[in-house]
């Protein structure tokens, strides 16, 4: 069965660079950028039907993620950037390097700096700004600590997203639907 997960809405149409990968299961619609050796996981919901949405190269998005824009900003993902599973992007802008922890929600027009973590379940309020390489934890979220560029937790980020860009290609050549 081919289902179809790429859908433009008028004259709006997905651009999905070559090396991106996109699973069936997850659904991109409309005005929306995603850059080269992206990863999006089953289930994740990317609507460009209000607002342009654009994804940086070798970012992935983990299950259950939802991003969407507004008329009013571009939301834009920088590059190298970890979206955990069931997040919710609401924000303007998430720079390079940023960590949005899983179920983290990051409300309208919010702005997540270079290098910063968002921990689990946090929720960035509207409009907040963030300052580069801090954790953010909580509801609404504080500032809980630095997170060293050099640090051995910066390196283990790395190596995270790392495999996240070796499954764009392990998924493209190896994953297989076992048909009923
Ligand atoms: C914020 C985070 C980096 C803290 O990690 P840590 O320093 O190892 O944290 P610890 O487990 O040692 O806990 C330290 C303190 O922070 C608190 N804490 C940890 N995670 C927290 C969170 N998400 N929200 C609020 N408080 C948190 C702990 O309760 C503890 O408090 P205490 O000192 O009063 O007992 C981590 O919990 C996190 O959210 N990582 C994100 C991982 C992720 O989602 N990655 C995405 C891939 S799926």
């Amino acid at each position: 069965m081919n289902i179809m997960t790429i859908y433009a809405l008028g004259d709006k149409k997905p651009e999905i660079a070559p090396t991106a990968y996109v699973h069936p299961q997850a659904a991109v619609i409309g005005d929306v950028r995603i850059g080269e050796r992206v990863f999006i996981a089953p289930m994740v919901s990317i609507r460009g039907d209000r607002g342009r949405i654009e994804i940086g190269d070798e970012t992935n998005v983990q299950d259950g993620a939802v991003i969407h824009s507004e008329p009013s900003f571009v939301t834009k993902i920088g590059r190298r950037v970890n979206i955990g599973h069931n997040a919710t992007i609401h924000a303007e802008s998430v720079e390079d390097n940023a960590a949005i922890g899983m179920g983290a929600v990051l409300m309208l027009g919010s702005k997540v700096a270079e290098g910063v973590m968002i921990a689990n379940s946090a929720l960035l309020y509207n409009k907040t700004k963030t300052e580069p390489n801090k954790i953010y934890t909580g509801v609404p979220a504080k500032y809980m600590r630095d997170l060293d560029p050099t640090s051995d937790a910066r390196r283990a980020i790395d190596e995270y997203l790392d495999t996240y860009v070796a499954n764009t290609e392990l998924y493209r050549k190896d994953l297989h639907k076992i048909e009923e």
